[in-house]
């Protein structure tokens, strides 16, 4: 068992330790010579069919690419000085917002940003976090139980809160990985599979991520409206989050508390909430550019959007950790909505104590031997 859940976790940091190495592996390749060798095609042939005298002219030579541009000698290469661009707005016929800006002045900084610092900075994010439980989980294994199932199950979860929770973290882990062949498939998918491979796979991640992502903000409104009775933050909590449930201490004493932890809050309110929030606006700008908005504040949604998703995979890695390999009993309650009486009491002493007191409505099933047991998925 610990065999293979080792190689599951070198399986999971090799591919993601592979993230910003792409990316620094992609770095702008060096421009090419100011002329390009007599050897290099020409974009456009002459044409055979054209007077003599227009065919007599040399083939027009094809621009070098700017530093920092990966668009092969062509036509449509950006210019080698942006800075030197006309920006103002002109005049145009035709109606509607920004139509008369050509060339959209930030449009330059945000390309430079966001696929400069933005990629970069964020693919070693995840990475570390990734090398942190890791070795986090080398060093101190799995939380175990310190007492013996006593064979009782107290209720967890109802089924309309997994359905909920479910609905969201499958539709979470689509938009993970969609979007992250949307920001990192550049480095990755394209040097590995190529050019027209990349091209399909990521208009295919864009179309789902396009989709999955209402489904997703819906299942984030009920998941809080289910849950946020019992995250209301109290004292409690800030002890639990200075000695961090003691994870770290030797013997795994936990502070007391209610349904749920001070880290749980935290990830309910920071995660869900603010992360949440902030990746369902963005994103929704980003989905609907027939709203009237300019470019900019596309742009502007764009690098939020990214910032707040690569946060938001981030912390869910550790969330993820400790709800499957990272501590005992607690993915039970998330699949098939009951915990054993001894993980209620370890880890939500004071749930439990209220569960048994009569004052919740989650039920106690079972006995003392194990005999009644819920049928699973109940
Ligand atoms: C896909 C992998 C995921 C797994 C395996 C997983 C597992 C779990 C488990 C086992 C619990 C129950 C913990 C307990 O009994 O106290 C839980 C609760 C919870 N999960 Fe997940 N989860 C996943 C993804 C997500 C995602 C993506 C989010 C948020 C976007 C999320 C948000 C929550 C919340 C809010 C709770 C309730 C605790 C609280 O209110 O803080 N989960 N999860």
């Amino acid at each position: 068992m610990k065999a293979s859940q080792a190689k599951l976790g070198a399986l999971l940091l090799g591919a993601f330790l592979y993230l910003p190495l792409g990316v620094g592996a992609q770095q702008p390749p060096a421009a090419p010579a100011a002329s390009p060798p007599a050897a290099s095609p020409a974009p456009a042939a002459p044409d055979a069919a054209k007077p003599a005298v227009e065919a007599a002219k040399p083939a027009p030579v094809a621009p070098t690419p700017a530093a920092g541009s990966t668009a092969v000698p062509g036509w449509n290469n950006p210019p080698q000085d942006w800075d030197r661009v006309d920006r103002k707005p002109q005049y145009a016929s035709v109606p509607g917002r920004e139509t008369n800006v050509l060339i959209q002045g930030s449009g330059h900084e945000w390309r430079k940003f966001r696929n400069g610092p933005l990629t970069q900075y964020g693919g070693w994010l995840m990475v570390i976090v990734l090398a942190a439980i890791a070795v986090f989980y080398l060093i101190k294994g799995k939380v175990r139980l310190q007492g013996p199932r006593t064979g009782r199950l107290i209720e967890r979860f109802n089924s309309i809160e997994r359905l909920s929770h479910w609905t969201m973290a499958i539709s979470f882990v689509v938009l993970a990985i969609s979007g992250i062949v949307i920001l990192f498939g550049k480095y990755i998918v394209m040097p590995w599979l190529g050019h027209a491979a990349f091209s399909t796979v990521t208009i295919a991640c864009k179309t789902v991520h396009n989709f999955v992502g209402p489904l997703f903000i819906f299942s984030l409104v009920v998941m809080f409206l289910l849950y946020v009775k019992d995250n209301w933050p109290n004292a409690g909590d800030i002890k639990w989050l200075v000695r961090l449930g003691g994870m770290f201490s030797k013997s795994h004493d936990e502070v007391p508390s209610g349904r749920f932890n001070g880290g749980e809050k935290a990830w309910f309110w920071g995660g869900l909430v603010f992360l949440g929030l902030a990746v369902s606006i963005t994103g929704l700008i980003l989905d609907f550019p027939n709203w009237n908005q300019g470019r900019e504040v596309m742009q502007q949604s764009n690098v939020i959007h990214a910032i707040a998703a690569i946060l938001f995979i981030s912390a869910s890695f550790a969330h993820i950790y400790l709800g499957t390999i990272g501590m005992e009993g607690a993915y039970e309650g998330m699949r098939h909505g009951f915990v054993d009486e001894t993980w209620a009491k370890e880890h939500h002493a004071l749930w439990y104590d209220e569960v048994k007191a009569g004052k919740r409505p989650e039920r106690i099933t079972g006995t003392a031997t194990g005999a009644a047991q819920p049928a699973v998925g109940d």
